[in-house]
């Protein structure tokens, strides 16, 4: 048998260089991992948020490090703010090519209590912000003829319910199906992969308390876990970049999970 797989593919499979990625929720645990990997595997990185002063900080932080960034304030489920956001990636960087939704938002509350305002609030932060996010990167990169690649970051939530998460569930759960109907719009059409992430517990300021060792919280967790621990912003890297490189141009409309095992046990 001849060697079918070329070396010069396997050795440049997971690499970014010259790539553009635009990474929402930049200022957050995992996004702020992931426009770190983007940019050490090269990539040019646009880093956006809602909050100026935490995303200029990072921004001048990732540049010392020697990655090509740049900023941008947005808010993913403002239409205006997303197309802007778009235009300035390309406007900076010369195209866009990679798209990684790592924002999100959620206020648990018994539907009870909930106000329909709030359930909006988190439809809006975690679902139409990647319809958005989506159509306009995708309109930009078909535009540009070169394919392109959409990371969504879901959550393991998409796929089970929980007290208090009937906003965040649904909306995750409604991720999960867009970037399946994604793959059916745009991968034949475009040439545009379309993969969501779904993680279980990552560090982060919201989730430090659920690292508390001695907590009822965390040993449930564990029991779930054959890897033996929460997971760490580095430990989303890894799957972030191979699902925005070359190495997974024959996966799309995936939900893969970054869970440490959890549906294993
Ligand atoms: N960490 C986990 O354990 C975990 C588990 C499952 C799923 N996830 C998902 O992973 C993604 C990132 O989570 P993370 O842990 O990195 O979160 P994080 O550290 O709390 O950061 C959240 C990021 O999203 C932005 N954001 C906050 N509220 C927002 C809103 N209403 N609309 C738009 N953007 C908003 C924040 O910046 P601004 O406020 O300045 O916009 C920040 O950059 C989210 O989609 C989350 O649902 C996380």
């Amino acid at each position: 048998m001849s060697i079918n797989v070329e070396k010069s593919f396997v050795e440049n499979m997971f690499s970014l260089d010259g790539k553009v990625a635009i990474v929402t929720g930049a200022t957050g645990a995992l996004g702020g991992a992931v426009a770190a990997g983007y940019g050490f595997s090269g990539a040019k990185v646009v880093l956006s948020a809602r909050g100026e002063e935490k995303l200029k900080a990072y921004a001048e932080e990732l540049d010392a490090a020697g990655v090509a960034t740049a900023f941008f304030v947005a808010d993913p489920a403002d239409e205006k703010d997303v197309k802007d956001l778009i235009q300035f990636a390309a406007n900076t960087y010369g195209e866009l090519n990679i798209l990684a939704a790592c924002h999100g938002f959620n206020a648990p509350k018994n539907i009870i209590e909930q106000t329909t305002e709030e359930w909006k609030k988190i439809m809006d932060a975690d679902c139409t912000s990647v319809y958005l996010l989506a159509k306009y990167a995708a309109a930009r990169m078909a535009e540009q003829g070169k394919g392109g690649k959409l990371v969504i970051t879901s959550s393991a939530r998409s796929k089970m319910g929980m007290a208090g998460y009937t906003g965040y569930c649904t909306a995750k759960g409604g991720v999960d199906l867009m970037v399946q109907s994604l793959a059916c719009d745009l991968t034949t059409k475009c040439g545009i992969g379309v993969n969501s992430i779904n993680p279980t517990v990552f560090r982060s300021d919201l989730t430090e308390w659920m690292f508390d060792k001695e907590s009822e919280v965390y040993k449930n967790f564990l029991k779930r876990l054959p890897v033996g621990r929460l997971g760490e912003p580095a430990d989303f890297v890894g799957l972030a970049i191979f699902l925005a490189s070359p190495a997974s141009d024959f996966l799309t409309g995936g939900n893969y999970d970054a869970t440490g095992g959890y549906w294993a046990c």
